[in-house]
């Protein structure tokens, strides 16, 4: 939610920022904004509503001089869509000027206070308010001092960089709580980004700040000061990571590029150290699973691989676990997250104190590393289509690696290239149904975490409204729904969940129902509309891997059908930084 950067050196900040604010448009895209202060000292704030291709090159973006900037990319929380609540965001007097990405839940009661000594402001946005604390609070000391109270003041969640055309020393000031804050360290030059690909042209080596750090970014160095203003040491990583990973290498849209790339990436993800947490898992008794989205779906599949072998285990949607679950000490808590940075999975987790901890994680150095005892990653590389789709299929790899043998495991890329191959029958097929208004995903047994996954992947980039169901459900109540023409997408492979999935697609079928399966059984194709074919003897635990892939293609052909862009979804962010 939202994606923030700033950059000091000696190079053309301009472009530095413009660059990030490019890779940082999956977190939001309503509007963008760049502060440079100019050789002459001036700062200068271009910002507008739009997506940054069209904003930065019609402001005129990298034709601003200067070597000390920030950049924010929007995802609105307060305020509508518009220049104004666009950031950066300045004080009084334009000097200060700042981007945030979060939410300050008490902005109400310190902007009431502000406006009583006489500041005015131009947005509707709590984070204005951070601009003009700063402005009153460097009235009367120095401005690290100023800062540093001005982050003290606030209550929420934040990533911060501000900068001052008054200040001498040309630095970066910037904090973190609660929303993701990296600092990207170069040859004579700092970067500071809400994610590492966003720097990956300047520098491979970062420092993820912690809970409550603040720090100082100068051409030459940076200074970190954990909550209570003390000097900090924090961890530097290198990545293995590079710019052609987070480009599209060719493709209209990184979703596509995304899908085709899980050929490559399962055997990262196979080859992901999940000893210590397998460890875990042996010595623990309850094991509680929280997420959210996409990796609640993986988290719903470790559930049921951990219940076939005799656990007491529960996926749980992140949200809510606080209100349902009663974990105690012995009770081991298994976070999923693709990002590492949800707010609602990281809260869950802190509810969970005293409890032992594994995150399954995509990204290095991201909050969820902070907070758990053991963590499995991913080693997908990045991700930037805002729909997950590597990420799911590696969170099932390292799943399926805590409870199978590597042998078994081995087919799975040359299974995953196999599916890729049907990728013209299924544009053909999202020709037949970008016109729909509904479809329904149906499966049942292990195929049912990937009926959700296969209906959110559709209805998020599609707009078409679906919904997945256990094919037993159907008669529950579903089946009103069921017209002539609707799409029922049935997961059907040749496992023991045929005979009676057979007969919940005859149940549809004898309402009109238009049937796509996904089968390699003769039955199912021959009371299909259209079939997608499963490879023949294929080892039946490994077919959820066989049947994502086709889901996947089919929202984004469908997608783009519809006119949709697949990267960018309306409403949605990829890493979702407020609860
Ligand atoms: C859907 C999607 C989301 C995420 C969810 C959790 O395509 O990407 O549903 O899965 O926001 O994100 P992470 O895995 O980063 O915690």
């Amino acid at each position: 939610m939202c994606g923030i950067i700033g950059y000091a050196g000696s190079g053309r900040a301009s472009q530095a920022i413009t660059d990030g604010l490019k890779r940082l448009e999956y977190r939001g895209y309503d509007s963008v904004g760049i502060a440079v202060l100019s050789p002459k000292s001036k700062l200068e704030v271009r910002k507008d509503k739009g997506m940054v291709e069209e904003v930065s090159s019609a402001l005129r973006f990298t034709s601003i001089g200067g070597n000390i900037g920030l950049g924010h990319t929007r995802w609105a929380t307060h305020g509508t869509v518009c220049r104004a609540n666009a950031h950066p965001h300045a004080d009084c007097t334009g000097s200060i000027v700042l981007a945030h990405n979060g939410v300050i839940e008490n902005y109400a009661k310190l902007r009431d206070s502000l406006a009583a000594k006489g500041h005015k402001f131009a947005s509707d946005t709590d984070s204005e308010v951070v601009a003009h604390l700063m402005e009153e609070n460097a009235k009367t000391q120095p401005l690290i001092r100023a800062f540093m109270r001005t982050i003290g003041q606030l209550e929420g969640s934040y990533a911060i960089v501000a900068m001052s055309a008054a200040d001498k020393e040309e630095r970066l000031f910037i904090a973190r709580r609660n929303s993701p804050l990296i600092i990207g360290a170069g040859k004579g030059e700092m970067l500071c980004a809400s994610d590492i690909p966003a720097m990956l042209k300047y520098t491979r080596t970062f420092v993820p700040l912690q809970e409550g750090d603040m720090a100082i970014l100068a051409r030459n160095g940076y200074k970190i000061y954990s909550a209570d203003g003390a000097e900090a040491e924090r961890k530097q990583i290198t990545v293995d990571w590079d710019m052609e990973m987070a480009k599209k290498g060719g493709y209209p849209h990184f979703m596509q590029k995304e899908i085709s790339d899980q050929k490559h990436f399962i055997n990262e993800s196979l080859s992901s150290d999940t000893a210590d947490a397998m460890k875990l898992i042996c010595a623990s008794g309850r094991i509680d699973i929280i997420a959210a989205g996409t990796s609640y779906h993986a988290g719903i599949m470790l559930s049921y691989l951990l219940q076939s072998t005799g656990r007491v285990a529960q996926a749980y949607i992140a949200s809510d676990y606080p209100y349902i679950a009663k974990p105690d000490k012995k009770t081991l808590v298994i976070a999923i997250s693709q990002s590492g940075e949800t707010a609602d999975v990281l809260q869950a987790l802190r509810f969970a104190e005293g409890c032992r901890k594994i995150a399954i994680t995509n990204v290095v150095g991201s909050t969820v590393t902070a907070l758990a005892d053991c963590v499995v990653f991913l080693n997908a590389g990045p991700e930037v289509g805002v729909a997950a789709t590597k990420t799911f299929t590696s969170q099932l790899a390292v799943i399926y690696k805590l409870f199978y043998d590597k042998e078994r495991l081995k087919p799975l890329s040359g299974l995953i290239g196999a599916m890729l191959e049907h990728d013209n029958e299924i544009k053909a097929v999202a020709q037949k149904i970008a016109g729909k208004e509904n479809a329904f995903f149906i499966a049942r047994g292990r195929n049912v975490p990937i009926a959700y996954e296969g209906s959110l992947k559709f209805k998020e980039i599609t707009y078409i409204h679906s919904e997945a169901y256990p094919g037993g459900e159907l008669k529950h109540g579903t089946l009103s729904l069921i017209t002539p023409g609707v799409p029922v997408i049935a997961l059907a492979p040749k496992d023991e969940t045929l005979p009676k999935l057979l007969g919940n697609i005859r149940e549809a079928k004898a309402r009109g129902a238009f049937i796509l399966s996904i089968t390699d059984d003769d039955e199912v194709k021959k009371e299909s509309d259209i079939s997608i074919a499963l490879p023949p003897g294929t080892d039946p635990i490994l077919y959820p891997f066989a049947l994502i892939v086709p889901l996947q293609l089919l929202a984004y052909h469908t997608s783009v059908l519809r006119g949709v862009n697949p990267d960018r979804p309306r409403n949605l962010a990829k890493s979702v930084t407020v609860e």
